[in-house]
Order: C-alpha cells, then sequence, then structure tokens
C-alpha cells in the first residue's frame, strides 16, 4: 500500500515566508513556527484553516497534524462546543470597563481541577504567566534569585541566566542562545538546575542559601523521573523556604485533568498553565495555594486583557469539555497505539530508533551517533511525512480529535518513510535524498 500523495506543492508558502521575512523581523512570532523546524521547501509554512486533527495549507494541500499547535490544541481545532461558547460570548462583548462574572466562575473551575489551586491571576500566555509566577514568588519572599529546570518563555528573568559566560541555557533553550537586549544588571539571579540530578538542586540551594525566592520546574514532559525525585524537590523547598512553582504550560491537561502534579502526587505551592488549557484561544493563568498567592494582591500586576472574556469562557469550556468527554483517557489510548505502531514499523524496517515516551506525548528518536547526520534523517522524515500529508514532528501532540484511523495512516506512511531512509542510510545518501536544509535543532530541555 502506498500513502504518497501529490500535494500541489508550497509555492504559496513559500511566497508569503518571503514576504514575512520583509517585514517581520525573524518572519514567525513562535520560533517553533519558523520553516526551518521542517523541511523548508516541502513541508507547508502558512495554514489557511484547520477542523479536528486536519489543517489546510494556503496552497490547498490537506495534512494530518500531530502537533496540535505545539500543544495549544488539546479537543481538536475548530471544536465546536468551545467555539460556540466562545461565539456566544462575542456578541455580548469580549471586554468590559467592568469585571465579568465568568473570571470567578472560572477561578472556581481551576480550584476544582488543578491539586495546589486555591486562588488565580489570569494572564494570556505561558511566558507571561511564568514571568507573574517568579514576581509574585519574588515578592513574597523578599528574594531575588531563581533556580528554574526547563523552558519558561522570552523574558529578562529567564534569559538572565544567560548572561553569565558559560551558556547556562544552552541545556535549557537553544545552544548558544545570546541574551541580547536583557539589562546586565540581572546576572547572577536565575540558575538552572539539571532535571532528575537532586544532588545538583542542593548544591544551588546552598551556595545561595536565604537568597532564593523560587524553583521553577517543568515537572516532567514525556519520561518519568527517577523515584521520589519530584518528592524530594519538594521537600528541599518546603526546607528552604522557597517557593515551588510547576511550570504545567506544556504538560497541563495531558497527563490527567489536574496536570503531572495530580498525576505523580505531588503539590506544588504555585503552577503556571496556558496553551491547552483554552484550545487555541490566548490564556494562561497562575493558580497556587493561598498563602504564597494572596500577597499578590499588594504587587503591581495588571493588564488590560487579561480579563477579555474570549481566553476566559474558551478554558472554562475545554476544561468542562475535557472532563466530560473523557479525553484524557482518549489520548493516552492514541499515544499507545502511536507507540506501538511507530516501533512496529521501525522494526519491520530494520531501523535503529524508538518511539517512547509518556503516553500523552511520545516521540520519536533515530539512534544515530554522527549528530549531523541524526538531524539529516530527521530532516528526511519529516520531508516524507510532509510528502504523503502528515505534520510529524519528532514529539506528538496528542488531542482528542485524532483516531484510531489517524493512527493507521500516520503508521502506513512512517513504513515507507523508514524505508526511505533506511535505504539512504545503507547507501551512505541521506543528504541526496534531501529536498530541504536541514532542520534547526529542536529545543534541547533536561527535561525530557
Ligand atoms: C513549559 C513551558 N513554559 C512556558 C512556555 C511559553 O509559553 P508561551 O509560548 O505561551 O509564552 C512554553 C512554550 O512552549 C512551555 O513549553
Amino acid at each position: 500500500m502506498t500513502t504518497q500523495r501529490t500535494p500541489r506543492g508550497v509555492q504559496r508558502s513559500l511566497d508569503l515566508y518571503q514576504q514575512a521575512l520583509h517585514l517581520i523581523p525573524g518572519a514567525t512570532q513562535l520560533i517553533s513556527r519558523r520553516p526551518s523546524r521542517f523541511a523548508y521547501g516541502v513541508s507547508p509554512v502558512y495554514a489557511a484553516r484547520a477542523k479536528g486533527a486536519r489543517v489546510w495549507d494556503v496552497d490547498g494541500n490537506e495534512y494530518l497534524d500531530w502537533m496540535s499547535s505545539v500543544g495549544a490544541i488539546v479537543l481538536g481545532y475548530a471544536d465546536e462546543v468551545v467555539d460556540a461558547a466562545v461565539k456566544e460570548q462575542i456578541d455580548a462583548s469580549p471586554i468590559y470597563t467592568l469585571n465579568h462574572e465568568r473570571e470567578i466562575e472560572l477561578a472556581k473551575e481551576l480550584v476544582r481541577t488543578i491539586p495546589s489551586a486555591e486562588m488565580v491571576r489570569y494572564a494570556k500566555g505561558g511566558g507571561e504567566a511564568c514571568t507573574i509566577a517568579v514576581r509574585i514568588a519574588r515578592g513574597m519572599t523578599g528574594r531575588d534569585k531563581v533556580l528554574f529546570c526547563g523552558y519558561h518563555g522570552w523574558h529578562d528573568w529567564y534569559l538572565a541566566a544567560n548572561l553569565a559566560p558559560d551558556d547556562r541555557l544552552d541545556d535549557h533553550l537553544f545552544p548558544g542562545i545570546e541574551p541580547i537586549g536583557v539589562p546586565q544588571g540581572l546576572a547572577g539571579t536565575s540558575y538552572p538546575f539539571p532535571y532528575g540530578d537532586l544532588p545538583a538542586l542542593e548544591r544551588l540551594l546552598q551556595q545561595h542559601a536565604g537568597e532564593v525566592a523560587a524553583i521553577i520546574m517543568e515537572p516532567l514532559r514525556s519520561e518519568r523521573p527517577p523515584a521520589g525525585y519530584l518528592e524530594h524537590v519538594r521537600e528541599l523547598a518546603t526546607r528552604e523556604g522557597v517557593v515551588l512553582i510547576f511550570d504545567e504550560v506544556t504538560s497541563g491537561f495531558r497527563p490527567a485533568l489536574g496536570g503531572v502534579q495530580e498525576y505523580v502526587g505531588v503539590t506544588p505551592d504555585m503552577t503556571v498553565l496556558a496553551k491547552a488549557m483554552s484550545n487555541g484561544y490566548a490564556m494562561g493563568a497562575v493558580v497556587g495555594q493561598r498563602w504564597v498567592m494572596e500577597p499578590a494582591s499588594r504587587m503591581f500586576i495588571s493588564s488590560t486583557y487579561w480579563s477579555d472574556t474570549l481566553g476566559i469562557t474558551a478554558a472554562l469550556t475545554t476544561i468542562r469539555e475535557l472532563r466530560q468527554r473523557q479525553a484524557i483517557a482518549h489520548i493516552h489510548h492514541i499515544g499507545r497505539l502511536i507507540k506501538a505502531g511507530i516501533n512496529g514499523a521501525l522494526e519491520e524496517a530494520g531501523l535503529d530508533a524508538e518511539c517512547a515516551g509518556a503516553d500523552w506525548h511520545p516521540s520519536l528518536h533515530f539512534r544515530v551517533t554522527d549528530p549531523t547526520l541524526r538531524q539529516q534523517v530527521l530532516t528526511l522524515y519529516i520531508q516524507e511525512m510532509a510528502k504523503r500529508g502528515i505534520i510529524a514532528p519528532h514529539a506528538f501532540y496528542l488531542n482528542a480529535a485524532h483516531t484510531e484511523a489517524d493512527v493507521a495512516r500516520t503508521v502506513a506512511a512512517a513504513q515507507e518513510a523508514f524505508v526511505v531512509i533506511r535505504v539512504a542510510l545503507e547507501s551512505n545518501r541521506v543528504a541526496e535524498r534531501l529536498e530541504a536544509p536541514i532542520v534547526s535543532e529542536p529545543f534541547r530541555r533536561l527535561v525530557t
């Protein structure tokens, strides 16, 4: 069976990208939407519309999308229930001079859903919400320093770590990132710690004893931490009087409705949410225990669109729909099928690679020692899948609209792509098979 299709090409996407390069510094607003992350010239760059698990590009090609808008889509694109609620709210105006009751309704829903939540603040995105959480932690402890693990956005408090000469963010963001525009005065205020390494965190806490406001971390991305790790981090934070913040911007709402903290049974002091919480509408939240959140009432944390009722309505409806549809069980089921199917296809093709990780966020790793060749192989995979109408990066962000039939179609396409890769590897011709420049290195994270 061949899944090869003849897409119409992506010329309009490429033309638009050239215009964007001229008008928009960096061309895209999100690094993960840069065409250099895909197979440039083969993969689409601009979308026209999407529905469920499918997206149509500006050239009229249809794709099955396993990236779910980098995790923001959890029920499926253009979900009818969420969108109907938002449309109704549009007719009542998205925003007012006054506040809207639904802010309180969503707060109650979050308190019910997220184990660490007793009080709630809103934002419009993940990085912004992380920044609010760090501000609150600094404000309520009177301390300046932050220890972090993982990716937390683009703000100064985070990029300040790279003002140090040893490029501290290398293992957490992109290698070699320059903190251009970040004030030098912030040097020595944030320090990364490696995931799973308790002694390293203890050392940092000792080194900066009495000065650390917060430990902020992605608690789990795809691989389970060493046994007892998160429990020990919890104990250390309590012992040192440090606010423990779980950044669940990406992990939120997929492992369990209450996030990783519900899944592993470790409750932080504060939690950052965004992305999947509102199924495609701009929204973010900082939730936390009363003792840590309440002092925020005396801090200056304020913005006009944080009370926009569209994001709030979308979040409320999304969380309720996730619960009502039992979407998390479905997402985990699809994840298990993907892992089994892709691993079967890899074995059949005789490729040394594995699709592994958490059921809600599996990822594919090619075991190729040479890093350049590894990126070439990944590019070839993305290229061959794009040709077959599938947006398949190395990490899968699953949503409730993905079906067993989608898995079957993806596995069939992967079988063909893996044969192309195996033949190219055997004949030393991977570079020759590429119709695109090598994809730039994806986020390198200590949290896998
Ligand atoms: C864990 C984590 N924190 C923060 C962010 C930043 O969120 P946003 O892109 O909404 O600002 C991301 C985005 O990928 C993330 O994965």
